[in-house]
């Protein structure tokens, strides 16, 4: 396993992230439809994360409303996983009860589920804490110094950020430069070879400001691995049912026909091509990986022994343009001049 660095942190994280939002869910809701692993396969599941490498692991505190954290910090509590060998990040934003200050981004509700967190964790701290989306009514200002000071009490080491456009994390980074608060460290996008939309203007700001990338979901939540074609869907997959995140599909199965010949060439499966392409991606720090089985599970750990030569990424880009958008197109033409 390859470990890079976090942005301009002295952090090393492994290429690979664990992602365990397939973690929990009894309840007949969202959460339900994505995985349901009881604590049995969620501890055969983090055994092989930590035998393969990986040191980087990622929950949200809205992963089956708690369930989540709670399986994950039993399991690392029940395999005796030493806290110095992993990077644990969860977030914090949405809605944990119907109550007005138990979602978003305010002070309060900052320090409480940080708290609520780490409960659930059986931790003493959170090596990562993500602000999970926008919070439409808290101000920036607000936001960092809250974030600042969690960090400041120790319960928290560093800081970042998933969703947010582009302009606002630019803001909350210049807030916190001149206020003397700690920076974001990186960000966790959405990004996958069908839906390359980070690529205008996250990719650049993140290269430019020394941020790390995380992607999620980099299978589109299990389209691209040659479950779904212009034939047919596998029923078994959390895709046919839960139909998120939104891709364009005619793109997509182009992208799964091409992904299908490269895979025959490697002797590999469309979704290690599929995680091979983001892992190769500019910028890309730690792709959060999913897995409902083990045998998923070990089959993208597999992955990072495959790299995908210049040719192969020039037949992913054919089926997969990054449509041109105003002002890219202008700020690309204008750019000429220069040259
Ligand atoms: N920050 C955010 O807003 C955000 C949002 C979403 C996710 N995330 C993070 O990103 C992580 C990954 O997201 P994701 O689960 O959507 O990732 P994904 O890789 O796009 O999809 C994972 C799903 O694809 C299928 N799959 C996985 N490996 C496979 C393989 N080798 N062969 C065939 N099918 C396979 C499984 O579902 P089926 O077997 O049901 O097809 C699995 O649950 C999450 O756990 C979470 O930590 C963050």
């Amino acid at each position: 396993m390859k470990y890079n660095t976090v942005g301009n942190t002295g952090l090393l994280v492994s290429e690979l992230c664990f992602g365990t939002m397939t973690f929990g869910g009894q309840q007949e809701d969202m959460w339900a439809q994505i995985g349901r692993l009881q604590q049995k396969e969620v501890n055969e599941m983090l055994s092989a994360v930590v035998e393969s490498g990986i040191n980087f692991i990622d929950t949200a505190n809205v992963y089956s409303f708690g369930q989540s954290e709670q399986l994950l910090g039993q399991g690392l509590t029940d395999l005796q996983v030493p806290r110095d060998e992993i990077v644990l990040a969860t977030k914090l934003l949405a809605k944990m009860k119907d109550k007005p200050n138990s979602a978003g981004l305010s002070r309060y509700n900052v320090f409480n589920s940080v708290e609520a967190s780490l409960k659930r964790l059986q931790l003493d701290y959170i090596d990562i804490l993500y602000v999970h989306g926008v919070d439409p009514i808290t101000s920036l200002e607000e936001i960092v110094r809250s974030l600042n000071d969690i960090v400041e009490s120790g319960k928290v080491r560093y800081i970042a950020i998933c969703n947010w456009p582009a302009w606002m994390v630019a803001k909350a980074q210049a807030i916190a430069y001149y206020k003397g608060w700690h920076k974001f460290i990186g960000l966790q996008y959405y990004y996958s070879a069908v839906s390359r939309d980070i690529e205008h203007e996250l990719v650049p700001m993140a290269v430019d400001h020394d941020l790390a990338i995380f992607p999620w979901s980099p299978l589109a939540g299990g389209f691209l691995t040659g479950k779904f074609t212009r034939e047919g869907a596998d029923s078994d997959s959390r895709r046919a049912t839960f139909d998120f995140p939104p891709i364009d599909k005619e793109k997509a199965y182009d992208l799964v026909d091409v992904m299908g010949d490269l895979a025959k060439i490697h002797d590999a499966t469309i979704a290690q091509i599929s995680l091979a392409w983001v892992r190769q991606q500019q910028g890309v720090t730690s792709t959060i990986i999913g897995a409902k089985t083990l045998e998923q599970l070990r089959l993208n750990i597999e992955s990072t022994q495959l790299i995908l030569t210049e040719e192969d990424l020039k037949k992913i880009d054919e089926v997969s343009p990054l449509a041109k958008q105003y002002p890219g197109w202008m700020v690309e033409r204008q750019a000429n001049y220069r040259k």
